[in-house]
């Protein structure tokens, strides 16, 4: 087969016609603002995950925020959480005026290390947030034993996990609250942003609700001091649409992640994903490798029509907002900085085909060959 004119995009939403119909449906016959398609949604996302409540937000961002304050974290209070996520986890400990404490994550996992957890002596400390990258669970039992120790709360960030499963269950549903993302590259959107907050604590889930939608008791009567963070009633009709193939696109992605195993194994110094078990089922939101020659490696892929990503290239600590702010160094979290500096992500959405697999995989070999040659 020729590959000449091959382009692979590292991510591809998807957005068709029954979801185009859901959302003009929505359009013409809903309240634009907390409409029923935002209910539904919400039940069927609760009823997927496992839990009593689930409350849609703008974004993942204000999902993590409204669920630590309805949790009531608070002023100079510490929330433990890890250095290499997206820096919108960090960020919600400061969006309440809390302290993002960080601890390095496990080479293994690429998440939050039980070992290093262990060795947190704080007394501040109010919350804990693993993040499940790339929709990897965390190491959800150490975690939780953390938190009876300590008596602080969990609050997963799911924003990259929506499907996986720890041990039998839905990760989101396993802490005391669970956060997920809508944002287009996601395993699922509502081709928009949005968000939304998962758990089985009635209170919580109240005040999440009341603190989306500026604090509202009742239409005229203010609680709470909230926001305006609420779902808009079209993205909800197609994220209503979109949780419904869920499962089948993780299934997918699965296989895809497989077949990259496969054919990456033993290839340069090339590391795989975390491995999998009979008890953690991933979900690929990004399907990343691990090389010594991360940027060598990219730019050759792209000049070969493969665009790839980092996810990410700067950890939290060493972001300028953070050394600013808490004077973090490089070296302060040495594996969160091999991952920066290692880690690439390569095309992984649903759609993804066989023999453009093959050919990424093809090319990753050809780079290597090449590089041995040249010694
Ligand atoms: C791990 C993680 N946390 C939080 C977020 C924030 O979600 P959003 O972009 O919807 O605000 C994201 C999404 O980008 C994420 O990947």
């Amino acid at each position: 087969m020729v590959f000449l004119e091959m382009k692979i995009p590292l991510a591809k939403p998807i957005f068709d016609e029954e979801m185009r119909d859901a959302a003009l449906n929505a359009l013409e016959n809903e309240r634009f603002v907390l409409g029923e398609s935002v209910l539904k949604f919400e039940e069927e996302f609760a009823r997927y995950c496992g839990v009593k409540y689930a409350v849609s937000t703008s974004s993942g961002t204000h999902a993590l925020h409204l669920s630590l304050l309805a949790l009531g974290v608070k002023l100079r209070d510490r929330v433990v959480t890890t250095p290499y996520s997206f820096i919108a986890t960090a960020n919600s400990a400061l969006h309440v005026g809390g302290v993002p404490v960080f601890v390095d994550v496990s080479m293994e996992s690429y998440n939050l290390d039980p070992k290093a957890l262990k060795e947190i002596r704080d007394d501040g400390v109010k919350a804990v947030i693993p993040v499940h990258l790339y929709g990897f669970p965390a190491d959800m039992r150490a975690i939780l034993d953390f938190a009876d120790e300590h008596g602080v709360f969990v609050v997963e960030d799911a924003c990259q996990a929506h499907g996986a499963e720890y041990f039998g269950r839905k990760v989101g549903s396993i802490g005391d609250v669970g956060c997920f993302s809508f944002y287009p590259s996601k395993n699922m959107t509502v081709c928009g942003d949005g968000g939304m907050v998962v758990t089985n604590d009635e209170e919580v889930a109240e005040r999440v609700a009341k603190l989306r939608d500026c604090g509202r008791a009742s239409h005229y009567e203010h609680d709470l001091v909230g926001f305006t963070s609420r779902l808009n009633t079209v993205n909800a009709a197609i994220g209503r649409v979109q949780l419904r193939r869920l499962d089948e696109w993780n299934r997918r992605r699965r296989r895809n992640a497989e077949l990259y195993n496969r054919l990456l194994a033993g290839v340069g110094d090339v590391i795989l994903p975390p491995a999998t078990t009979a008890e953690i089922k991933p979900v690929y939101h990004l399907y990343v490798i691990r090389t010594r020659f991360r940027d060598q490696l990219k730019s050759w892929l792209e000049k070969n029509g493969i665009q790839c990503g980092v996810h990410y290239p700067i950890p939290i600590h060493l972001q300028p907002v953070y050394r600013r702010m808490f004077g973090y160094k490089r070296g302060d979290f040495p594996n969160s900085e091999i991952l920066a500096d290692t880690v690439l992500s390569l095309p992984m959405f649903p759609e993804l085909k066989r023999d453009e697999i093959e050919y990424v995989c093809e090319k990753i070999q050809e780079f290597f060959t090449h590089k041995r040659l040249r010694g």
